[in-house]
């Protein structure tokens, strides 16, 4: 295949970017975007030029750190996939892709495709954790757990933590997130001691971090690689509301 790139090049938050134009030839329709944008790199390296900065790690879909938006959707034209599991053949022989990067004030860029999501690791440090007495691992079993809570938890466990759902978002709302994030550790026994702290904690450090609120547009559910429903944005203002009320 041969494809014609425009990508947003910026040197740092400060300075001004620009979309520039890149031709990448004999891609094979097999390889990951990814794997595209290395072979362009390797070019613009051999002639001396700054390589595209994007950020990246397992390439499995598990980590979160693939970002960009591709054709202007976040994680690129397949549904439940990320960057880094999009392949070549996704797109048409000839066709001039527009790859971006996720654009929220609260992630600011740091190079070209590559922003500064430790906004999300903060809002984790505020609750997204469990304090218990640690000892000898607990029986297996113990604590009885019923399937459809466990599925449930398991459902919302699966966000990797990418932010496509606040690059979707008109307001740039993390509230997907962090419904998954206080979700999967509400609906089990070992998350309820801390259940009414941690929905207010999260929430409140969402909103220190500049995210937006949620108008519960669907942008997020429909780019999100992981399939997090928006159901558990009314979990989590259930949560929220009577945490805030008991306080
Ligand atoms: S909810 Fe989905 S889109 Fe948002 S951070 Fe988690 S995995 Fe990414
Ligand atoms: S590089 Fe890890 S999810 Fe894409």
């Amino acid at each position: 295949m041969n494809v014609k790139l425009r990508v947003w090049r910026q040197r740092n938050a400060n300075s001004h970017g620009t979309f520039e134009t890149y031709e990448a030839h004999d891609i094979n329709p097999n390889m990951s975007f990814l794997e595209m944008l290395d072979v362009v790199n390797d070019d613009l390296t051999k002639r001396g030029e700054d390589p595209i900065a994007f950020d990246h790690d397992c390439r499995e879909g598990i980590c979160g750190m693939c970002s960009c938006v591709i054709n202007g959707e976040p994680h690129g034209p397949e549904y439940k996939v990320a960057t880094c599991q999009t392949y070549m053949r996704s797109f048409e022989d000839g066709e001039t892709i527009t790859v971006e990067p996720f654009r929220a004030k609260a992630f600011p860029l740091i190079k070209d495709l590559v922003v500064d999501r430790t906004a999300f690791d903060r809002i984790m440090s505020a609750g997204g954790f469990i304090s218990t007495v640690t000892g000898s691992a607990p029986d297996g079993n113990a604590i009885p757990v019923p399937k459809q809570d466990s599925d449930l938890a398991m459902d919302a466990a699966a966000c990797i933590g990418c932010g496509a759902c606040v690059a979707a978002c008109k307001n740039a709302s993390a509230m997907l997130f962090v419904a998954a994030k206080v979700s999967h550790l509400n609906i089990l026994p070992q998350g309820k001691p801390e259940k009414d702290k941690r929905a207010l904690a999260m929430v409140e450090q969402m909103d220190k971090e500049g995210f937006g609120a949620c108008t519960v547009t669907g942008s997020c559910e429909a780019v999100c690689p992981k399939a997090i429903r928006l159901s558990f944005i009314s979990k989590l203002n259930r949560d929220y509301f009577s945490a805030m009320l008991k306080s």
